[in-house]
């Protein structure tokens, strides 16, 4: 009796399990996999959403696969975020008894998906006072933040999760007394250029196209621009003889830009590229677009043309050829847009105006070898949210901590792009100088816990 009832539960578990395995296939094999989707996928996600095996990496990878993949996409990003909370701090055993009210080890414990209904920014799905989870008693060391509410911490320009570069106590305290620049001036100049190597600078007679397609007006601004200055001929993008192509892709320019490409891949503008799929369209956002560029596909020609490669006109100007949303149209007539005005004019120094790139699309500096090597940044994603990381690599070249912590922290302030001060005054320097004031200020009976730092 006890023998057949459990061959009939196992025949049973392998009916059920040839069945999800069916489904499961079907699912990830399905010409419309759209139909098998739970729900509306975030906004970090949607246009890859239709790739489900980027996440669902095979048909019954739940926990550690689904986990990896998050890693392999993100991993390197918050690591460079110098993560506040990554995972070595909840493997430690001294944090046990945090882990059982809420498994901080995975990401889906605060990140699911296709559940729009519990989403929040940044594709958070828990609710906004997860914090008091593990910082119940967050007043008793810092009497600072007694009456704070739970909901406040993450939300008020304060603290973040995972990224807190900006925000930690120690810098906060270095850049207490800073006052506003003097010279406010981008401090990475225009990229140089690294030229050295190449053929001497051709002309439009060296061009090697071949004779029907020897365009007057490609020929002109072919041989103005730093390609041809740099030796870069029509067939190192369009290829020779008959491979030669009028639509160039991708790898044209991904053999001698790699950085770009790669930063290009990662953010809004190619992800869809680097799942695999068709090229993202401002048909297929979620932002608001310009109606008339709904067709157009997002690769290196959307913003710098196929042969003027003007970087001065894809920083701004390219950009509205698409962005529409309030925040976008705010940018012409802001005070920083007058400044890039001005620089354009020849009316004030070189650097010294901010465009959308300037935020955006920062220039940064690489070592190569032991050279230096100022290249922009192509993943615009890559400072977005939370917008604090804009705050050292962006705003501090020109404003103080004080000033870009409270810009950012106001909503409005971002929707008019930046096109007046600061409505709010957030604290958090004024806090860290009180208690580095209480702690080195000998009293009797001081709480020897408050002159520890957390960072
Ligand atoms: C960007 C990553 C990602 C992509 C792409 C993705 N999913 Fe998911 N999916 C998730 C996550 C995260 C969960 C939640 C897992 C958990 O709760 O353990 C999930 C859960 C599910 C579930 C379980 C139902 C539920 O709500 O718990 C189904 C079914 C599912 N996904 C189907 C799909 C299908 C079909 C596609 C493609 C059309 C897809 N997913 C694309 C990340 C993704
Ligand atoms: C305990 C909850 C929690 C866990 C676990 C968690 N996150 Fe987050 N995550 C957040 C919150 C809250 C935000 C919103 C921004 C902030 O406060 O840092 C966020 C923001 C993000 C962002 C936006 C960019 C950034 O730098 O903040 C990414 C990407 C991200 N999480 C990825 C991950 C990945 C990958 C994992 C797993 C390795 C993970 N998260 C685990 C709560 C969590
Ligand atoms: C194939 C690569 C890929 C995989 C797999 C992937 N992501 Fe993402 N994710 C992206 C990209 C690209 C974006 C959009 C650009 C950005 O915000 O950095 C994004 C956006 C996000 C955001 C929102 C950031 C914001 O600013 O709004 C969070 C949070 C996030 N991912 C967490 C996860 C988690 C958790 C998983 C695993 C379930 C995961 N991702 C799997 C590539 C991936
Ligand atoms: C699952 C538990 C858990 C949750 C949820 C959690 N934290 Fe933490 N947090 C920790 C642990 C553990 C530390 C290490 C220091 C300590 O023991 O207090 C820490 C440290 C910090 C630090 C100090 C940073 C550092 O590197 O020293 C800050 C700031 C912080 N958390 C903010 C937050 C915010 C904001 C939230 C909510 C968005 C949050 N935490 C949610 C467990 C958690
Ligand atoms: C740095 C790479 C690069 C170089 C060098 C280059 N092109 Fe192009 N060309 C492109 C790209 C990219 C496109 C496609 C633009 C698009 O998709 O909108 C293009 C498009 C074209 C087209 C078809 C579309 C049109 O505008 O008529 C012709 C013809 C053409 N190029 C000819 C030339 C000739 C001739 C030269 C040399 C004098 C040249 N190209 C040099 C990148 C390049
Ligand atoms: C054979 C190598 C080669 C190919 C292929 C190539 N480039 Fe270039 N590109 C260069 C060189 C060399 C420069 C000069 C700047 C420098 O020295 O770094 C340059 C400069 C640029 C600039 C800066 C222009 C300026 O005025 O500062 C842009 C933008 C650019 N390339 C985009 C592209 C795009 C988009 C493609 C593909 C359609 C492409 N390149 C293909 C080698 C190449
Ligand atoms: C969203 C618009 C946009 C797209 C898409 C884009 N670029 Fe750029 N790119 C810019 C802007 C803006 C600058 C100049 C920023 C500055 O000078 O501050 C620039 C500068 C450059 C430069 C010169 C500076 C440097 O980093 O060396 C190169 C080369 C370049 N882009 C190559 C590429 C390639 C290759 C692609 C495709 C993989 C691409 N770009 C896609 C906007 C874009
Ligand atoms: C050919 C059209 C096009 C051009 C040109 C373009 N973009 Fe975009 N951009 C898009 C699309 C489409 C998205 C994805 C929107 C979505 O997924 O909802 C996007 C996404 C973004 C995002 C991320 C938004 C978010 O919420 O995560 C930023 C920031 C951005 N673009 C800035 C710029 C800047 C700065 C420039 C100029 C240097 C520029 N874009 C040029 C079409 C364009
Ligand atoms: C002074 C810096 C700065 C300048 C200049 C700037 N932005 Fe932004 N942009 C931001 C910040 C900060 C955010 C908000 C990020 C957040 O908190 O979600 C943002 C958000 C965005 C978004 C996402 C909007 C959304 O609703 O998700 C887009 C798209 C964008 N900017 C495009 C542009 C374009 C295009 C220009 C130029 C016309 C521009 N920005 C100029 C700082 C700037
Ligand atoms: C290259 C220098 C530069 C950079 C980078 C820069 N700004 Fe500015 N910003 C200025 C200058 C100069 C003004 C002119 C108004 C003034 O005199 O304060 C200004 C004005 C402003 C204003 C309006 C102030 C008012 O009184 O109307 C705000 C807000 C602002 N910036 C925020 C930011 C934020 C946030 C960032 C980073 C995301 C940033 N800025 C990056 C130079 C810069």
């Amino acid at each position: 009796m006890r023998l057949r009832n459990t061959a009939g539960w196992l025949a049973w578990i392998a009916v059920l399990c040839a069945l999800s395995a069916a489904l499961a296939y079907q699912m990830l094999a399905a010409e419309d996999r759209s139909l098998f989707l739970p729900g509306e996928t975030t906004s970090g996600h949607h246009q890859i959403e239709l790739a489900c095996d980027a996440c669902h990496v095979d048909a019954f990878g739940g926990g550690e696969v689904m986990q990896d993949a998050c890693v392999d996409c993100h991993g390197d990003e918050l690591e460079r975020a110098d993560d506040s909370h990554p995972r070595s701090k909840f493997t430690d055993p001294r944090n046990a008894d945090r882990l059982a009210r809420l498994d901080a080890r995975w990401c889906v414990t605060c990140h699911v998906e296709h559940q729009p209904e519990r989403t929040r920014e940044m594709a958070v799905t828990v609710p906004a006072d997860v914090c008091f989870h593990c910082h119940e008693d967050i007043a008793e060391d810092r009497p600072s933040h007694e009456g704070m509410g739970f909901e406040t911490c993450a939300s008020a320009g304060c603290h973040n999760f995972h990224d807190n570069r900006a925000l930690y106590e120690d810098f906060l305290l270095a850049h207490a007394g800073d006052e506003t620049p003097t010279r406010r001036l981008n401090p990475h100049r225009t990229p140089e250029k690294t030229a050295e190597g190449h053929a001497p600078a051709l002309l439009p007679a060296d061009a090697d196209a071949g004779g029907v397609r020897a365009d007057p007006a490609i020929l002109d601004a072919w041989a103005s621009t730093a390609h041809a200055g740099a030796g870069v001929n029509c067939t190192d993008c369009h290829g020779q003889g008959a491979r030669w192509t009028d639509e160039p892709e991708l790898e044209a320019c991904s053999d001698c830009h790699e950085g770009e490409t790669e930063g290009f891949l990662k953010g809004k503008h190619g992800m869809r590229l680097d799942a695999g799929l068709s090229p993202m369209t401002p048909a297929r956002a979620r932002l608001t677009m310009k109606s008339e560029a709904a067709g157009r596909s997002l690769d290196c020609a959307s913003c710098h043309g196929a042969h003027e490669f003007d970087t001065r006109r894809a920083a701004v100007d390219g950009c509205l050829g698409c962005h529409d949303d309030q925040h976008s149209r705010a940018f012409k007539g802001s005070p920083h847009h007058e400044l890039w005005v001005a620089e354009q004019a020849g009316r004030a120094p070189e650097n010294s105006g901010v465009t959308c790139a300037t935020c955006h699309m920062p220039r940064q500096v690489h070592r190569r070898g032991g050279e230096a090597l100022t290249r922009v940044q192509h993943n615009q994603n890559a400072n977005l949210r939370p917008n604090e990381k804009m705050i050292r690599p962006v705003c501090m070249s020109c404003h103080t901590l004080a000033f870009s912590i409270d810009a950012l922290a106001d909503p409005e302030l971002i929707r008019n792009n930046f096109s007046a001060e600061p409505a709010r005054h957030v604290r958090s320097i004024e806090m860290a100088v009180a208690r580095e004031e209480d702690a080195t200020r000998p009293t009797q009976g001081n709480d020897p816990r408050q002159g520890e730092q957390q960072r």
